[in-house]
């Protein structure tokens, strides 16, 4: 979407907090129709009242939302058609956190995890890649993954699994829609000031731990917390660019360095 986005239409899940939130103030401030789908109704509410309170209501549509729900999405994606015509920019973004050892991690953690942070992209790109294909117009998807999907942590290993999948999604996605003219950037931040840390809220009863199951506890981040509103500028550079990666954190390199040279010596080692 190398050409201008005002008046294209943006469909962000998870939009109305953290990330996903800066990147629809972002895409309003770019002249952009913004859908936010979200969980819950009072970050909805929320984020709504902001964009009232500054004169952007007609460009917000604010849509509940469950991104494990599939039928969900597909009604999500016919209203979002309804209200606002054609979808130019998806941004599967809506993600959950949890901390703790895999070798501790119950059944009920991964179905959580993987579903919001998995199965939640591929719902988003079986519910709009096939209209974003035939309206024959630009587009691009944007996939929030994180740098949890380049670098292994101890005690992030339900996490690092979804968002890895994330960007091996993505790295394939790219190559897949290139001929459509859809391109496609992953997203991989460090930490950033958001609510993540309260992601089990979100978390619904049927997949909640039994109390002595596991002790999961905050998931904490190194590294410096950006902002949202500069994570949401460089996604909004990467779709006018046409960028694949978009990584956040310069002090990401040095982690991603050693993976590769580590990989790099495996390589020698084995000859
Ligand atoms: P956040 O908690 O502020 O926002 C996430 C939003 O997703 C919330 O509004 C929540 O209601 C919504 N959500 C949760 N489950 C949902 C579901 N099943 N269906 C629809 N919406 C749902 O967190 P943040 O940080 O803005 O998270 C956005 C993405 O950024 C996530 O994918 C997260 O993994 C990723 N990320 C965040 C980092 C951080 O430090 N904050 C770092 C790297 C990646």
């Amino acid at each position: 979407m190398a050409g201008r986005l005002a008046g294209k239409v943006a469909f962000i899940t998870g939009g109305a907090s953290g990330i996903g939130l800066g990147i629809a103030k972002a895409c309003v401030n770019a002249g952009m129709k913004v859908v936010m789908a979200d969980l819950r109704d009072d970050h909805l509410e929320e984020s709504l009242g902001f964009f009232k309170a500054e004169g952007h209501a007609a460009q917000v549509h604010a849509l509940k939302l469950d991104v494990t729900d599939r039928p969900d999405f597909a009604r999500a994606a016919d209203e979002t058609e309804k209200i606002f015509g054609r979808i130019h920019v998806l941004c599967n973004n809506a993600g959950v956190a949890i901390h703790g050892g895999l070798e501790a991690a119950t059944h009920r953690d991964w179905e959580w995890v993987l579903g919001v942070n998995l199965w939640g992209v591929v719902h988003g790109i079986e519910a709009f890649v096939p209209r974003m294909i035939a309206q024959k117009q630009a587009g691009h998807i944007v996939n929030t993954a994180s740098m949890a999907g380049l670098i292994a942590s101890q005690g992030l290993g339900v996490y690092n699994t979804s968002k890895y999948a994330v960007v091996g999604l993505s790295e394939t996605l790219q190559k897949d829609l290139r001929g459509y003219d859809i391109g496609v950037s992953v997203l991989c931040p460090m930490g950033v000031h958001t609510q993540i840390r309260q992601s089990d809220r979100n978390r619904p009863a049927a997949l909640r731990n039994a109390m002595a199951e596991r002790e999961g506890g905050a998931v904490e981040l190194i590294g410096r917390y950006l902002p949202p509103e500069h994570v949401a500028d460089r996604v909004l550079r990467a779709v006018y660019a046409n960028r694949l990666y978009v990584i956040t954190h310069e002090e990401g390199l040095t982690p991603l360095k050693r993976r590769f040279e580590r990989m790099a010596q495996a390589i020698e080692e084995s000859k």
